[in-house]
């Protein structure tokens, strides 16, 4: 069966979808996006993601294309038309076709709305094999990574750059050493103290739907947890280390920069207590949403 893509009110095969080449979106990144998961047929933390692609929005001056409703619509059909279970959307909007001109086009053009979505993997029914290795990469990105801009380039090279070293994952630290996140997730420490750390909102960050969504549930559990930046020392110090976004949930980074993380701990170079237990409470979560999930349909 073919892909269907979803492009400025059309449902088209995903080989023939296109938009022109004055989109704003292809001329000045000029744009911003959202990737929803979707399991089980159902799209999960949608409320986050569609609160967050208004945030961006609005920090951007770009219209919203259509409502909520209408969006959640689309994206129904979408699901249908590709008959997805397990999947993701790619979701983007950009300020419209203009000219070629760098500030805004007067009058603002119609935003252009794109949806694609493709197939992935069922949730993991464990954290066998769920791991992942990282390198640490100088955070070269502009002031507003809270908004999630389609301007990615640092990330993609960021990305390369470990994939490169043969790792899966960069995370990124200022000129001061502190580290924000990841090339494409969130990035998450167990110090030395025992205490779950996660960089805190701003605009060094993107404010990922998955790090809210478990901070969410980390309220109900008993993890000391602290949305407190840390250091590349403290990354190399620390018992665990983790990375979450709506694709990856929550995956522990068992390397960094080629050394085990948790040195001398039994867990060392696996997945350790905190991110076992992170894992076990987003596929809660999960199958709370009806998704199915480890123990789930
Ligand atoms: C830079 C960056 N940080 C964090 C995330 C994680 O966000 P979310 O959990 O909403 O997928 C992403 C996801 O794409 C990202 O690109």
């Amino acid at each position: 069966m073919s892909r269907i893509a979803y492009v400025d009110g059309r449902y088209v095969p995903h080989a023939h979808a296109h938009v022109h080449i004055e989109d704003r979106g292809y001329q000045f990144a000029d744009g911003v996006y959202e990737v929803i998961l979707l399991l089980g047929g159902r799209p999960i933390d949608a409320g986050l993601h569609l609160g967050r692609l208004a945030r961006s929005l609005a920090e951007l001056a770009i219209p919203a294309p259509v409502g909520d409703a209408a969006l959640t619509r689309i994206i129904a059909e979408v699901v249908r038309r590709n008959r997805l279970r397990d999947g993701l959307f790619y979701l983007q909007v950009t300020r419209g076709v203009a000219r070629r001109d760098h500030g805004f086009p007067r009058p603002a053009p119609r935003p252009t709305l794109v949806l694609t979505a493709r197939r992935i993997p069922p949730f993991p029914t464990s954290l066998d094999g769920w791991q992942a290795s990282a390198i640490t990469h100088p955070d070269q990105r502009w002031a507003r990574c809270d908004i999630k801009s389609i301007a990615l380039l640092p990330n993609v090279l960021a990305r390369q750059a470990a994939r490169q070293a043969g790792a899966t994952e960069a995370i990124l630290f200022g000129p001061d050493g502190t580290v924000t996140e990841g090339a494409a997730t969130n990035i998450w420490i167990v110090d030395a103290e025992g205490v779950l750390r996660t960089h805190p909102l701003g605009h060094a960050i993107l404010p990922g739907c998955t790090r809210a969504a478990l901070l969410g549930l980390l309220e109900r559990g008993n993890i000391r947890h602290e949305e407190r930046a840390f250091s590349l020392d403290e990354l190399r110090a620390a018992r665990e280390v983790m990375l979450s976004s709506a694709t990856s949930y929550i995956k522990p980074i068992v390397a960094v920069d080629g050394a085990t993380v948790g040195q001398g701990l039994p867990h060392a170079g696996r997945a350790g207590p905190v991110a076992q237990l992170l894992f076990d409470l987003f596929a809660a979560h999960v199958r709370a949403a009806g998704a199915g999930g480890p123990g789930g349909k």
